[in-house]
């Protein structure tokens, strides 16, 4: 898989923050019966790399991958744990260098032309966009569709049901990322049922535009 196909295996990406590894299996079943397969793991807690692990074992129906990737040793140990892609909030000519070297598709962070026109320098046109809402959200994804019209964005950042369609509609976006799909006391509570709901509405979200 490359990281253009990333981007179209669902409409959302959900961001996930996991505090407890044991939480990682029933967490990531209850995203894909919803109907979100790809489940993006962020490395900003201990049990990030077992969970990750975890759920490539135990959840065959689930492309889980590693988010918050900063350091460039956090690439190869994302792709030792599992890890199925790969995703940073921003990027550096090494943290590129890592990602790339574990032969995973990922998804550098971009938020602004400069930064877009550096990853396309090293033949990047799939790339998160963070943070969205702060960095200028439909508004600046629009105008830099104009002179980039060669890269497909992952918005990330503020993204939530209330405003995901919007950033769906635009013909350079493949699909949005978000926590909202994972709510911290639906995860501390085990409370399964409301993530598959939240999934099941955010998995009916379709873009409307043709490319
Ligand atoms: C992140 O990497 O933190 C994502 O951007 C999640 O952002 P959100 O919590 O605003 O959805």
């Amino acid at each position: 898989m490359i990281a253009e196909d990333l981007l179209d295996l669902a409409p959302v990406i959900p961001v996930v923050v996991l505090e407890d590894a044991e939480a990682a299996v029933p967490l990531a079943r209850a995203l894909v019966e919803g109907g979100l397969p790809v489940i993006e793991v962020t490395l900003r807690t201990p049990s990030a790399l077992a969970a990750i692990t975890r759920i490539a074992a135990e959840v065959p129906d689930a492309v889980v991958g590693a988010g918050t990737v900063v350091r460039p040793e956090d690439a190869e140990r994302s792709a030792a744990a599992g890890a199925r892609f790969l995703v940073s909030p921003g990027c550096t000519s090494r943290l590129q260098a890592a990602m790339a070297a574990t032969g995973l598709p990922f998804l550098p962070g971009a938020a602004t032309a400069s930064e877009a026109i550096a990853l396309l320098e090293g033949g990047i046109t799939a790339m998160k966009f963070f943070p969205a809402e702060a960095a200028g959200g439909t508004a600046c994804l629009k105008a830099l569709g104009g002179p980039l019209p060669q890269i497909r964005f992952c918005p990330t950042g503020g993204i939530s049901r209330r405003n995901a369609a919007e950033y769906l509609a635009l013909g350079n976006v493949g699909c949005v990322g978000g926590s909202w799909l994972t709510p911290a006391d639906a995860v501390r509570d085990g409370d399964w049922a409301r993530i598959r709901e939240l999934a099941a509405e955010a998995a009916a979200l379709r873009r409307d535009v043709v490319r």
